[in-house]
């Protein structure tokens, strides 16, 4: 399905989220801490907005490396990044992660994490590959639950998302979205599968009026 989808996927983000999901993405980067010269991990990359934010952290003398198990979403990031020095895009699988314990210092999932289909083995392998000390953050989309925003949320994911689905030409996949949305543990239930995994320092953020949840934690 995201090799299907990954021709049109960014353009679709800008048109379901008024532009508004790179300063979501910008936020997860802040809260992933990395600074020049550090190394990290974006899980689930896609089509690598979030790996070159991070990318722009670290600097030339630092490595960001963009995983996904979808080639034509890799294809789609390489493109997009072929100026920017220091980012490797790689295939891999979120739930057994290429990369050997603590070997980087951050680890981050922009709306990725909800397409696991073993969401507590996917977080734990990003802690895993993080060193003592390092962040761990997950960008998600949530379900509000009060209104007027929950009804809003409702009109728009349960409506017309799917109908914009339609005119990409990919029905299916933009159905699959709101559903993934929402079988995907609250604000609260990712918080504790995140401590589950033996991260401290647990915290989350809410923002775009409770749609958006932003969670982070160090590892031990
Ligand atoms: C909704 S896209 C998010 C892409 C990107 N992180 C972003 O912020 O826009 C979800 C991505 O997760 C990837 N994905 C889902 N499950 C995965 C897994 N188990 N291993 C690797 N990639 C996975 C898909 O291929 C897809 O590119």
């Amino acid at each position: 399905m995201f090799d299907r989808i990954s021709g049109f996927y960014d353009v679709m983000n800008s048109v379901m989220t008024a532009g508004l999901h790179h300063r979501w993405r910008e936020r997860a980067a802040d809260l992933a801490r990395v600074g020049p010269g550090d190394r990290a991990l974006d899980v689930a990359t896609g089509t690598g907005d979030l790996a070159l934010e991070l990318a722009r952290r670290v600097g030339a003398d630092g490595e960001v490396v963009g995983s996904d198990f979808s080639q034509g979403m890799l294809e789609r990031a390489r493109t997009k990044a072929a100026d920017t020095p220091g980012i490797e895009w790689e295939w891999g699988n979120a739930l057994e992660l290429p990369y050997p314990d603590d070997s980087f210092d951050a680890a981050t999932v922009g709306f990725g994490a909800r397409n696991f289909s073993d969401l507590e083995r996917g977080l734990a392998e990003m802690a895993r590959v993080v060193r003592p000390g390092g962040r761990v953050v997950v960008l998600e989309i949530t379900t509000p639950t009060r209104p007027p925003l929950s009804t809003f949320f409702s009109i728009w994911f349960d409506r017309l998302v799917p109908l914009l689905g339609r005119f990409a030409a990919d029905p299916e996949a933009y159905t699959y979205l709101p559903k993934s949305v929402k079988r995907f543990p609250g604000p609260e239930a990712l918080g504790g599968a995140l401590q589950r995994t033996g991260l401290t320092d647990v915290r989350w953020i809410l923002t775009a009026g409770g749609i958006i949840a932003l969670h982070s934690g160090t590892v031990r």
